[in-house]
């Protein structure tokens, strides 16, 4: 199969270098000159584990190219991915789709012979009807079928879940298209993974359902944590013991400091505001954004309250600051927040994260960065692990309550247990957990 791939952000990235792995030839497309060079050069823009040498190894191959020319890829394609960004849009909410409107606009004049035209980018319920729209105004003899094909990679997690996905979901009218996205994911499809059928629409709220039932399990946990916290319970064991029944599923249960990143914060909200023009507001979904809004404040009081009440002047410093490890993502971060909160209440911040201080240090004023955990520790009065990199799982504590003023470790992800930390002489405080 010939494979075009509009937009070489992580979902295009992965997707394209992952199809090329399986023996396609596919050219990633950017409008952006300076990522492409980059790539021809082997140089990634994101950090995602394995990524660089399946890029390596298959444009050595001949299999992958980069261009910012979308014509000659897309007129000798036999499926075209849209895989541009759908960011919030400022002020409302709902899911910008310029972006998505006007790479249809683009491929449509360079369509030639039967092509499928596959969605990969978050879109709203109905956006592929748009899409067709476009592109039969745009070019009236284009042969073409559009089709939503979303993707449900975790960042960080991206090749294993292309490799092992629990499930592709493709919404299809066509007979011709369905073939060919069988071709597509032929590889996975031997290996058992079920390829789902169904209607474009519902292909398309199927990636906002999942997302938004994922948020929501994540919240709901959250809030159990709480209550854990006010009656003596512990929420890992309650985790366990639901998670053990198939239905609820063991998945997805750990209570932190709030869920971030690319997806989850904008899915949500796109979803709400679909769902308030189609008459039908969903007041789970509203109540979940709500709830996890507040949760990262609170997690900068749940800092403060541990330090005695005061942190004015004082030193704290943060363990990890991308919304979850293994990548360099700080979009929507809970640690954003909780370190605008101790700034506001006066606190000095220093931070360390492996892979998220070069992002960091543009988001954030007045935020010390260590050269590594024990660096970033030194004097101060709270170690406060936001982000469970395992460089954090095995700490010298012994060296950490030598350097630092007052040995107090708040563990907003639950890594260690307050029996293997209270020993080293430190304070424990953890989330849902009894004290
Ligand atoms: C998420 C979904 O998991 C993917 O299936 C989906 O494809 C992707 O969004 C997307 O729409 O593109 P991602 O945002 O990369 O993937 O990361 P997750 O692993 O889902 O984590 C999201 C947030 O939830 C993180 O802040 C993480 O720390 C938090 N989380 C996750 C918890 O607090 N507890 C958990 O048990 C799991």
């Amino acid at each position: 199969m010939r494979i075009a791939v509009i937009g070489s952000g992580y979902v295009g990235l992965v997707s394209g270098a992952c199809l090329s792995d399986f023996g396609h030839d596919v050219t990633c497309i950017d409008k952006d000159e300076r990522k492409i060079e980059a790539l021809r050069r082997g140089e990634m823009p994101i950090y995602e584990p394995g990524l660089d040498s399946i890029v390596a190894g298959n444009v050595k191959m001949g299999r992958l190219a980069f261009s910012t020319e979308l014509g000659p890829a897309v007129e000798v394609a036999d499926v075209v991915f849209i895989a541009v960004g759908t960011p919030s849009r400022r002020g409302d909410g709902h899911a910008d789709l310029s972006y998505v409107y006007a790479a249809a606009r683009e491929l449509a004049q360079s369509l030639r012979g039967f092509t499928v035209v596959a969605t990969k980018s978050t879109v709203p319920v109905g956006t592929g009807d748009e899409i067709d729209r476009i592109i039969r105004e745009t070019n009236p003899a284009a042969d073409v079928a559009v089709v939503s094909n979303p993707e449900f990679l975790r960042e960080g997690n991206a090749i294993d879940d292309f490799r092992r996905p629990d499930r592709i979901v493709v919404g299809i009218a066509d007979e011709r298209a369905r073939q060919v996205m069988t071709e597509v994911y032929r590889p996975l499809y031997l290996n058992q993974a079920p390829l789902v059928f169904t209607t474009r629409r519902t292909s398309e709220l199927i990636k906002y359902a999942g997302n938004a039932f994922l948020a929501m399990k994540i919240t709901f946990m959250n809030e159990i944590a709480d209550l854990c916290e006010e009656a003596g319970a512990n929420v890992q064991d309650v985790a366990r013991g639901i998670g053990l029944d198939q239905r609820i599923g063991s998945k997805f249960l750990h209570a932190g400091p709030g869920y971030g990143g690319s997806c989850f914060p904008k899915d949500t909200l796109a979803l709400i505001k679909s769902a308030q023009d189609l008459g039908k507001p969903l007041r789970l979904v509203e109540t979940t954004v709500a709830v996890n809004d507040t949760r990262k404040r609170a997690m900068a009081r749940k800092v403060i309250a541990a330090c005695g009440g005061d942190v004015r002047g004082r030193k704290i410093s943060i363990l990890g600051l991308t919304f979850k490890p293994n990548t360099d993502d700080m979009r929507e971060s809970p640690a954003l927040t909780i370190i605008q909160a101790l700034q506001d209440a006066g606190a000095r911040v220093a931070a360390y994260d492996p892979e998220g201080m070069e992002q960091a240090r543009s988001l954030l004023e007045n935020v010390t960065f260590g050269s590594d955990p024990y660096d970033a520790a030194e004097g101060a009065e709270a170690l406060v692990i936001v982000t469970e990199w395992n460089a954090f799982r095995a700490m010298d504590f012994q060296r950490l309550k030598s350097i630092m003023a007052t040995p107090l470790l708040v563990d907003l992800r639950n890594i260690y247990r307050k029996e293997e930390i209270r020993p080293h002489g430190f304070a424990y405080v953890s989330v849902g957990r009894p004290a």
